[in-house]
């Protein structure tokens, strides 16, 4: 059911995509030198115990990133992985600021991106939209500049995210760019209580006027948030391996998922950073199946979610519900 269902991924780094057989071939491509020697090395490297500690492997990683065919190479390679998990829309994000940093300049990065992107909906099918997240841990000229450039490339980039360190850093220090980002068109949203409390969800609803909580874990914790996400149909974008691998839950029957569709909650689930937490998108979904004894409707519930929850159009999304209702009809006639 999981392989056949089609579904969409909302929450998904593309930097965090990178598996290490193509960050070792990259750093070789571009003399970029990294601490590890072999595949092995990179893997053991994978041990986080908490937000922090993949971060900096993350941003370490990325390093071997420079020019436009390594994006456009990273970006396809994700593509032919999650055609083959039945994906069929992707809103995915991307960090500029590290690359900028590295003097890799913008237009390197979403060129890169765009191609591969046009390229999977040519040969996949693939949908997709681009959301710039601005880093947290970067000062706010920093995101101003990120921001210049996007608005240079509107017809590309069709969201603002945030992302990076949580703790210490509320959504309101980038409440200016946010705001500055609306007004020039760009779909705002956050990444909010992942480590962080549900004070931070709504401070980014309240502030940044978020229309998607990324993450939104410790939205639970607070009834009358509950109450405010359920009402509005807020989507959430809940990612269990990610969670589990980063000890925002001990283990996956801890996984919030069940509560939130308990609760009425638009929730999907997704991938996060594949490469860094074990799994793509259908593994994510096998994860929560398992450990929270999710029924067929549960399942055909987030998969219908995943569409709904995504910035398509309403014929858009009509079309991938219908087509999940056909192959749900199919498998259940094959299985009698
Ligand atoms: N949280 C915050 N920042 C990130 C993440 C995440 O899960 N993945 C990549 N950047
Ligand atoms: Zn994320």
């Amino acid at each position: 059911m999981i392989d056949n269902l089609p579904k969409a991924e909302l929450h998904v780094h593309l930097e965090g995509t990178l598996e290490p057989e193509m960050m070792l071939k990259l750093a070789r491509r571009n003399k970029v030198s990294l601490p590890y020697e072999t595949v092995e090395d990179v893997r053991r490297a994978y041990e986080f115990d908490c937000l922090q500690d993949f971060l900096d492997l993350y941003y370490l990683g990325m390093s071997v990133l420079v020019t436009e065919q390594d994006f456009f190479d990273l970006t396809w390679a994700y593509l032919t992985r999650v055609h083959s998990d039945r994906l069929t829309h992707v809103e995915l994000f991307f960090d500029p600021q590290p690359h900028m940093d590295r003097n890799v300049a913008f237009e390197t990065v979403v060129e890169g991106i765009t191609r591969a992107l046009e390229a999977g909906a040519k040969e996949f099918g693939i949908s997709s939209k681009l959301i710039m997240c601005i880093v947290r841990h970067l000062p706010e000229e920093h995101a101003f500049t990120a921001l210049e450039c996007a608005k240079k490339h509107k017809e590309h980039i069709y969201g603002i995210g945030l992302d990076s360190t949580e703790r210490g850093i509320p959504p309101a220090t980038f409440a200016r760019v946010f705001k500055a980002a609306r007004e020039e068109g760009f779909v705002p949203v956050a990444h909010v209580g992942e480590e962080g409390t549900s004070e931070n969800v709504k401070e980014a609803l309240d502030l940044l006027k978020i229309e998607r909580v990324d993450h939104g874990n410790h939205a639970l914790d607070d009834p009358s948030l509950v109450s405010r996400l359920a009402h509005q149909k807020t989507p959430l974008t809940m990612c269990p391996l990610s969670n589990w691998r980063l000890k925002v839950i001990p283990d996956l029957t801890q996984s919030p998922v069940k509560k939130a569709l308990d609760e009425g909650l638009l929730v999907t689930i997704n991938s996060d950073d594949p490469s860094y937490f074990g799994g793509y998108i259908n593994d994510n979904y096998r994860a929560v199946q398992k450990n929270l004894n999710l029924s067929e409707k549960d399942v055909i519930q987030l998969a219908k979610n995943s569409f709904a929850g995504s910035f398509l159009s309403d014929p858009e999304k009509q079309a991938q519900l219908d087509k999940i209702d056909r192959q749900v009809g199919t498998l259940q006639k094959t299985m009698g």
